[in-house]
């Protein structure tokens, strides 16, 4: 593997400065969630005595232990605070890779609105297909009640996913250190293991006043749910925990004891670092996303160097053919990996008959996939139609949709049109999905969308007859084009939970070294059969 960069260049200082104030500006959005309801109740949380939702977790996992954090700018650029009132992420407790999920009780007394319930989902989605435990740190309101409507519905999956989780032997523990109302309720109610704080946990369906409502009864929050009556009395708690911090040893000891095993293979033991610095990438991708760049730079900046056993930090498949789209395999972190990368952004017939075989290729030798994404999607004109780029590209999709060996997609810089499909986007349910903090992703550039809705309503005036309105047109194009530039961004994709986070280029081997070792609990097996190729 030989390199091209020349850390020296005016165009490398460029690239970097750019894309260190982006870097920058994530630390600042990323600040948002981590401060999670603000000032006042964070204090008022903790004169409570009572931990705060990241610290619960930093004290749960293995000391020095990495915790990816997922989904962090959940509900970025929507009505509800950055974070969606919910944190999740992938962490090591007692050696077990567990997924963790924990209500912030200081955004809205820690209750769901409708992206806590997305990214709540999307956390059970994670753990159910890696076979990962789950671990909830419970403190709710339950549901966000002014956005009942867009919740309480598909907000029962939630439930309903623990309970699969456990049928499936993928064990499940809730920790309850607060309120766990109504709905809620069926967290604890679920899970394989309950852990409840002594005059902290209050687990019922009705508080209270609804009991009052609801039959007359007098009640108090003990005797309705306190966690004395249900490590003693309802059964539903089987540890009392005299704190919060005696929960969260409880929780430790559970784990230990599940006796878990990965299913999925082990990793080699020793590897090489990458031949070139990850540092070097903020260099190497152009701030103007136009400008394109050769995906192996990035590629020889994240995957296992060189070996001394014979093995090359990247074995390219099909060099000489469909040169817009790299493919081979590779190593990171003692795990293989093939790789399919865009390296002059659009996609021809060549690229996409060459990842349909790649794809096979790899299904067939169980090897997981690495997408890293930069582009503007298949290719379009009279040529190309003729030549049957749609037959073309939909072979790449077939293969992606019916490959059954896990795929991570990153996207490094544009991820536009069918494109994005073809390269494992969302839609097509890669285990794990980030952006980089310079990525773009929509259904083609602003600039192009603008002109086609521009040409398009030129059009109609002309069949109606009308004299176009230029000015107008100007004015709408401008507005369009700022509108979806802010739509494509990685924050806004990321808030929407289109991704599973935006991360720093240089973390991008850490972040893929911690989903592979994810992914490894469960087994790998590639498809036997796919739909049929038309051809
Ligand atoms: N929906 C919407 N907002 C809620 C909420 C809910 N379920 N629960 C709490 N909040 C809001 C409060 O209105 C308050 O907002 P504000 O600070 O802007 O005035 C904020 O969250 C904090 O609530 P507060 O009651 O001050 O916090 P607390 O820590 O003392 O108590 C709860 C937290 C969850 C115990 C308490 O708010 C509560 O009982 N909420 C209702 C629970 C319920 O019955 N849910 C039914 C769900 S189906």
């Amino acid at each position: 593997m030989t390199t091209t960069v020349d850390t020296a260049s005016p165009t490398y200082h460029e690239n970097r400065e750019a894309l260190l104030e982006k870097i920058d500006d994530l630390a600042e959005q990323h600040a948002k969630a981590l401060a999670g309801g603000g000032e006042k109740y964070v204090a008022r949380h903790h004169k409570r005595g009572k931990l705060l939702a990241r610290e619960r977790i930093e004290l749960l996992l293995d000391e020095g232990a990495p915790f990816l954090e997922l989904s962090t700018l959940a509900a970025w650029g929507t009505d509800f605070p950055v974070g969606g009132s919910l944190i999740s992420g992938i962490g090591v407790v007692e050696g077990v890779e567990c997924m963790i999920i924990a209500n912030d009780p200081t955004v809205k007394g820690g209750s769901s609105n409708p992206l806590t319930v997305k990214k709540g989902l999307r956390a059970a989605q994670i753990a159910a297909e890696n076979r990962l435990p789950t671990i909830n740190l419970v403190e709710s309101g339950g549901a966000d009640l002014p956005t009942q409507k867009d919740i309480f519905i598909p907000g029962g999956a939630t439930f309903r996913n623990i309970t699969q989780s456990s049928a499936a032997r993928v064990p499940t523990v809730a920790l309850v250190f607060g309120n766990s109302t109504a709905g809620g309720a069926y967290v604890p109610g679920m899970s394989d293991y309950v852990v409840m704080v002594k005059e902290g946990a209050k687990v019922f369906l009705g508080g209270p006043p609804l009991v009052k409502m609801a039959t007359g009864e007098e009640s108090d929050d003990e005797s309705l749910g306190g966690a004395e009556m249900h490590a003693r009395v309802s059964g539903l708690a089987d540890y009392l925990a005299v704190d919060e911090r005696d929960a969260i040893r409880l929780g430790r000891q559970i784990v230990r004891r599940l006796n878990w095993r990965k299913q999925g293979p082990t990793p080699k033991a020793s590897y090489a670092e990458p031949a070139y610095d990850p540092e070097e990438l903020l260099g190497i991708v152009p701030s103007d996303l136009k400008v394109p760049f050769d995906p192996r730079e990035v590629i020889a900046r994240i995957v296992d160097g060189p070996e001394v056993d014979g093995g090359t930090g990247f074995d390219e498949f099909k060099p000489l053919y469909g040169s817009s789209l790299v493919t081979g395999f590779a190593q990171i972190h003692g795990y293989p990996i093939g790789i399919l990368a865009n390296a002059q952004g659009v996609l021809f017939s060549e690229e996409a008959q060459k990842a349909a075989q790649f794809i096979q290729l790899a299904n067939q030798t169980d090897t997981p996939l690495l997408f890293l994404h930069n582009t503007t999607g298949y290719m379009v004109g009279a040529e190309y139609e003729q030549g049957g780029i749609i037959k073309h590209g939909a072979q790449m999709i077939n293969a992606v949709s019916n490959s059954t060996v896990p795929h991570i997609s990153v996207v490094m810089g544009a991820s536009y049109g069918a494109g994005h499909y073809g390269m494992s986007g969302r839609a097509y349910d890669p285990r794990f999905m980030f952006s980089w903090p310079n990525a773009k992703s929509a259904v083609m550039g602003p600039a192009q969308l603008a002109g086609v809705i521009s040409i398009v309503a030129r059009g109609a005036a002309e069949a109606k007859g009308m004299p176009y309105d230029e000015d107008g047109d100007k004015q709408m194009r401008a507005f369009i084009e700022k509108q979806i530039e802010e739509q494509s961004l990685a924050y806004f994709t990321s808030g929407l939970l289109y991704d599973d986070g935006v991360i720093d280029p240089r973390d991008t081997r850490t972040v893929l070294g911690i989903c592979l070792s994810a992914i490894a609990n469960a087994p790998i097996e590639g498809a036997r059969g796919y739909g049929v190729f038309r051809l």
